[in-house]
């Protein structure tokens, strides 16, 4: 298992190793984490198929495992992102021959009837340096009380941690939500040994 930044560096091991090798995280992508995060939509709503999963702030490693992940069980995807920080091209490409997908700048357009909002950070692990100019671009990509009226009345809310109360998602969203937000937490736990058994045989 390798987590790392570059995706070349997983691409790399596999290639050339002779085992299977598992994405603990990349820039581009975070399988791991949203086989975890599936698993808790599961368990909250009892299937999968035709909810909406609405991700609100950076096109990241998150919005691009969310809309493959989403897409694949039959989820319909919306992300909310300014336009500068849109999810990778090809995957966006690939969710809309594939699937429902939306990407917009317009918050309460992707949250209108979401079953599931996610955020996740607006500086990720590395991009620290970034944090300034990140808090500017994303100003009101945030998860507050306002926006889950857009969403059903029964939505849940999963953020991967760690959570900045204040930036992506407010103190009272969270609070919330904090049961739905740590059983995805434990879930990770689950979902990876279930990879191993895979992997494993
Ligand atoms: N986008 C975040 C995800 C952490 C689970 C990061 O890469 O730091």
């Amino acid at each position: 298992m390798i987590r790392t930044f570059a995706q070349q560096d997983v691409e790399d091991l596999a290639k050339y190793g002779s085992i299977p090798i598992i994405n603990g995280l990349t820039d581009y992508c975070h399988p791991c984490q949203v086989l975890a995060d599936l698993m808790t939509i599961r368990e909250y709503k009892g299937s999968l198929k035709g909810l909406k999963l609405c991700f609100v702030g950076d096109g990241n490693n998150m919005a691009n495992s969310l809309i493959v992940g989403g897409i694949k069980v039959g989820m319909e995807v919306a992300v909310a992102c300014p336009d500068n920080y849109r999810p990778d091209e090809k995957i966006v490409r690939w969710a809309q021959e594939n699937g429902k997908l939306t990407v917009t700048s317009d918050l309460k357009e992707a949250a209108a009837n979401a079953d599931v909002l996610y955020t996740d950070v607006w500086a990720s692990m590395g991009q620290e340096g970034e944090k300034a100019e990140r808090e500017k671009a994303f100003a009101g990509y945030c998860i507050d009380a306002e926006l889950m009226k857009a969403a059903k009345p029964d939505a849940m809310v999963l953020h991967c941690l760690p959570a900045h109360r204040g930036e992506e998602i407010t103190e009272e969203v969270l609070e919330a939500h904090a049961g739905e937000i740590f059983d995805e937490a434990e879930n990770r736990l689950h979902a990876q040994k279930a990879v191993l058994v895979k992997l494993l045989k």
